[in-house]
């Protein structure tokens, strides 16, 4: 059995850190895209045994030390009444987007048992598949995140509908965010009593607000999810481009916090104390880049993280164009990177005797 995973978020001392891929069940895979060629997004999210079946690949394919669920964050906003969409080749859009109080007042709170029990069944089937061989990751979006998305209508780079509304009306912005917070605390109980493990956040997009508004906006219904986890089950928390909030997040009861490759992890550490566990932060960019430097830049990670617990990931999900051995490449290094952490540039630059 591998709890290395699992000890780390508790702040054990492990002998070597975890490592896991943000998205690492996913396109990059051929044996994704086998399943997923017969099949819509949402109808593999639907499907608790095929779902299952895709969170297991990269597990047997890299020999990562965690799995997490397969599932989408916008599957939340869909079971309170706002239909999401995958269009081929599109990414997800919501054809009946959230842009006033009136919208707000539409949205349901919905009983999470019949509206997203599909992914309680795939966390316990997933429970009985793995058997304890590695433990198992539930998640779900940031309130901000998820209305980034459900006021945009779909995918965007800066969300300008949310901001503007934010400017004009933030406390009916603020109404949304707690709407989307309230069914998110049910859906993950309900994720925790059919198995998940530990449960991570992503905040992709809180980055796009200053740290007073983050404080004033996002803070509120975020610190309302977190405390509701309950007790023995580690919050990890996913921010990308976060690194002006480092001062915020440092007061949000989390075990784990997980930022993306512009702020170095050592400098993470000092800035948030309080926080017992770091995780990530390679580039995904890294592994299109050839071997040897994806061990460069995966011994870099290694060091900075090392000065307290570290569960080593990517700063944001694998890209769909990764070549998966380069994928294995960063599992492994990762994993024997505490014996081949001596190999430092500097140290490599040293005559043989
Ligand atoms: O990590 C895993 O392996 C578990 C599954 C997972 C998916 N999405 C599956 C997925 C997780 C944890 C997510 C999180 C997610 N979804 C986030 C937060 C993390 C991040 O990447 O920023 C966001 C913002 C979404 C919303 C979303 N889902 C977008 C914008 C897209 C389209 C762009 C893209 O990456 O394809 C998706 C689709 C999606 N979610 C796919 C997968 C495997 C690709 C769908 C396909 O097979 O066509």
């Amino acid at each position: 059995m591998n709890d290395l995973f699992l000890r780390v978020c508790r702040g054990e001392a492990v002998e070597r850190p975890p490592v896991w891929l943000m998205r690492q069940a996913g396109r990059y895979l051929p044996e994704y895209r086998a399943i997923r060629s017969g099949v819509s997004f949402l109808e593999l999210c639907k499907s608790s045994e095929l779902a299952a079946k895709v969170s297991l690949q990269p597990i047997d394919i890299l020999g990562v030390d965690a799995a997490i669920v397969f599932a989408d964050i916008l599957i939340v906003p869909d079971a309170m009444g706002v239909e999401l969409r995958f269009e081929k080749g599109d990414g997800p859009s919501f054809p009946t987007p959230i842009r006033n109080r009136d919208d707000i007042a539409r949205l349901r709170h919905p009983d999470v048992e019949a509206t997203l029990g599909y992914v309680f069944s795939t966390l316990r089937v997933l429970r009985a598949e793995l058997d304890g061989r590695v433990p198992l990751i539930g998640f779900a979006g940031s309130p901000w995140t998820l209305a980034a998305y459900v006021v945009e209508g779909g995918v965007s780079t800066a969300f300008p509908r949310l901001l503007a509304w934010s400017y004009e009306d933030p406390s009916a912005v603020v109404t949304l965010l707690e709407r989307l917070a309230d069914t998110t605390i049910d859906y993950l109980r309900g994720q925790v009593e059919a198995g998940a493990q530990a449960l991570q956040i992503f905040d992709t997009w809180g980055g796009l607000l200053s740290a007073e508004r983050w404080r004033s906006l996002a803070l509120p219904s975020m610190q309302r999810i977190l405390e509701s986890i309950p007790a023995g089950v580690p919050r990890i928390l996913y921010l990308r481009n976060g690194g002006h909030l480092l001062e915020v997040l440092a007061d949000l009861p989390v075990e784990v916090l997980s930022v993306d490759w512009r702020v170095p992890l050592d400098e993470v550490r000092r800035s948030c104390s309080s926080v017992p566990v770091l995780q990530g932060n390679l580039d995904p960019c890294t592994l299109l880049a050839p071997i040897e430097v994806i061990e460069r830049e995966t011994a870099r990670v290694l060091e900075q993280g090392s000065g307290g617990g570290h569960i080593v990931n990517l700063g944001h999900g694998i890209l769909p164009q990764t070549p998966v051995e380069h994928a294995k490449a960063f599992v492994r290094f990762a994993q024997g990177g505490g014996s081949r952490l001596v190999a430092k540039p500097a140290d490599a630059a040293l005559p043989n005797h």
